[in-house]
């Protein structure tokens, strides 16, 4: 279970709090609350010895949760994950899972925990970094449940950019708002019309 804190206690966790309070919207904290040491994923996350530092982010497209982890990447060293970024890496990759994925994203559903789970997982293991900021994860129960039992970890930290509804559709509406699922050609015929309708120089 998750417990909203009104002051966080160690150092990364206030210090990202003071910074993130500076942000124009609106945005929630919390930190995980744990009884007892996390099991330890056998050659997992736990074997190069440190434990990694978690952070869950989440909020809507538009919410300027993308903006905010890049600022959190350059001044507290984290490594920025995408859940759906990597989910987008393995469908061009054509693995085994790539059209299976490709369909579920269309039909705007979520992938199955475990899939996305162990992409993310990979992904930590191969970094370098301990300190992960995981993006668009988790989306359901599900996910956040699969991840503990995966990974054999619990997030340190959960950031939840609120940004009311109405603010989030003018900022997309502000942007050439490009649905990046489908073949190449299919999303560059999205691509074309933003580029045909400039005067371009040169
Ligand atoms: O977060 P983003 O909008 O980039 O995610 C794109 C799509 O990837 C989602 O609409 C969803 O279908 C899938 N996704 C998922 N599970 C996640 C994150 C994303 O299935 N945890
Ligand atoms: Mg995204």
């Amino acid at each position: 279970m998750w417990r909203r804190v009104a002051s966080l206690s160690p150092l990364i966790s206030s210090s990202i709090s003071s910074y993130l309070n500076q942000a124009a919207y609106k945005f929630k904290i919390w930190e995980s609350f744990t009884t007892d040491i996390p099991t330890q994923a056998k050659g997992g996350l736990f074997s190069k010895g440190k434990a990694p530092f978690i952070t869950f982010v989440l909020g809507g497209p538009g919410s300027g949760k993308g903006t905010q982890c890049a600022k959190i990447v350059n001044n507290f060293g984290f490594k920025h994950l995408s859940a759906g970024e990597l989910l987008r890496r393995e469908i061009a990759s054509n693995s085994e899972y790539g059209a299976m994925i490709l369909n579920t994203i269309k039909e705007g559903k979520i992938v199955p925990s475990e899939v996305t789970v162990k992409l993310i997982q990979k992904e930590m293991e191969s970094s370098d970094s301990r300190r992960f900021l995981i993006d668009g994860f988790p989306r359901t129960e599900e996910n956040r449940i699969a991840f503990e039992k995966i990974t054999g970890a619990e997030p340190d930290l959960v950031i939840f950019f609120d940004c009311p509804q109405e603010e989030m559709v003018k900022r997309v509406l502000n942007r050439n708002e490009i649905n990046a699922v489908g073949t190449v050609d299919e999303i560059f015929e999205q691509v074309r019309p933003v580029f045909a309708g400039k005067q371009l120089i040169g």
